[in-house]
């Protein structure tokens, strides 16, 4: 929602000959403009009043123009707008179809007594023009890290998977996982899991492992894109490192890995996909993006943690930092948001 609109009461022949010039420049009832004066307007509740005070008298048809001010400032004409609703236009309006005109409508004499149009109660706070466009986007990942997730199966062979459907709420993660992989296999016959989350440098990790699959033989959907690989650690430059509590490795080269245990398995409406619920069990960061809060506490230092985002099928580091909630225990102070 931008400014509220204002309005100019014109003599309609002035407005409408002023098309031809490009530009309107009546200050009021008329009287032309002068660089360095300014065009009379008024935010809506005092359309009325100021047509009773100055425009009784007049009997010319007349127009009642409106305006969004953001659009006139856009075009480098200042508008100033008192807190009584007396509006000026510092400059002529322009009449180039640039939006600074959002409509005209021809104001009636009924009753000995010209007549404001019903106008926007609030003032006239018409919703900006929609700047949106409908898209049917190739995915809807909108800027998520990307993971690997490590399972193993019943006999204890590890398997890792790119992945990016995450979330988080507390200790509790809940991954979105396709069934037709070998990760969901494992799940599903029991495996508790890892997540290890690569720093951006580790994204060709991610390319060479997405054409790889630990399910053999590859399902049908995927035959075109993935080969079987029974062992993709050595295969795309990492290295499995022993986990604490679970029996799935970490991704030694990730320097964030949670091991998990996998708490529940829930089918997706369309059978495609399984939320894994998980519960965090340990932590393990690399010395390097650790330090003391303010408890003397070891956390995250998230200024120096950089993960990998995923966001429509390319990969960034995060930018810089905008700010932090109130809560953190390593901000430096309390947010200013004011
Ligand atoms: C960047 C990226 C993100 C992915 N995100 C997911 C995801 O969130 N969930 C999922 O099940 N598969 C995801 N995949 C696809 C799996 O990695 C793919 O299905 C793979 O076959 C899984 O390996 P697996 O069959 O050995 O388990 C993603 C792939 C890439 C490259």
């Amino acid at each position: 929602m931008g400014a509220p609109r204002i309005h100019h009461i014109a003599i309609t022949d002035d407005w409408d000959m002023s098309e031809l010039a490009g530009e309107y420049g009546a200050a009021t009832r008329g009287v032309a403009y002068e660089p360095g004066g300014h065009i009379r307007a008024t935010t809506a509740s005092r359309v009325q009043e100021v047509l009773d005070e100055r425009y009784a008298d007049l009997h010319l048809p007349l127009t009642l123009v409106t305006l969004d001010p953001g659009r006139l400032e856009d075009a480098g004409i200042p508008v100033e707008v008192d807190a009584d609703g007396t509006a000026r236009i510092l400059g002529e309006i322009p009449r180039d179809g640039s939006g600074v005109v959002v409509e005209t409508t021809a104001l009636q004499y009924v009753d000995g007594r010209w007549r404001a149009p019903a106008l926007d109660a609030a003032g006239a706070d018409l919703p900006e023009p929609d700047d949106h466009v409908v898209i049917e986007p190739e995915t809807l990942y909108i800027g998520t890290p990307a993971f690997l997730i490590v399972t193993a199966d019943v006999d204890g062979r590890p398997n890792v998977a790119p992945a990016s459907s995450y979330w988080a709420l507390g200790r509790m993660l809940v991954l979105g996982i396709e069934t037709e992989g070998k990760t969901a296999d494992n799940l599903l016959a029991g495996s508790d899991l890892t997540v290890s989350v690569p720093s951006p440098d580790l994204w060709p990790v991610i390319v060479r492992l997405a054409t790889l699959t630990g399910r053999n033989p590859v399902p049908a959907a995927k035959a075109h894109r993935y080969r079987f690989e029974p062992d993709k650690f050595p295969v795309v430059g990492i290295t499995p490192q022993p986990s604490d509590l679970v029996v799935p490795p970490r991704v030694r080269e990730c320097r964030l890995q949670f091991e998990a245990r996998t708490r529940r398995l829930t089918p997706a409406v369309d059978g495609g996909y399984l939320m894994v619920e998980a519960e965090v069990v340990r932590v393990h960061a690399a010395s390097s993006i650790v330090r003391e809060d303010r408890h003397g506490e070891l956390q995250v230092d998230p200024a120096r943690w950089h993960p990998l985002v995923y966001a429509f099928r390319h990969f960034f580091d995060r930018g810089d930092e905008v700010g932090w909630l109130a809560s953190s225990r390593t901000a430096p102070h309390a947010p200013v948001v004011d």
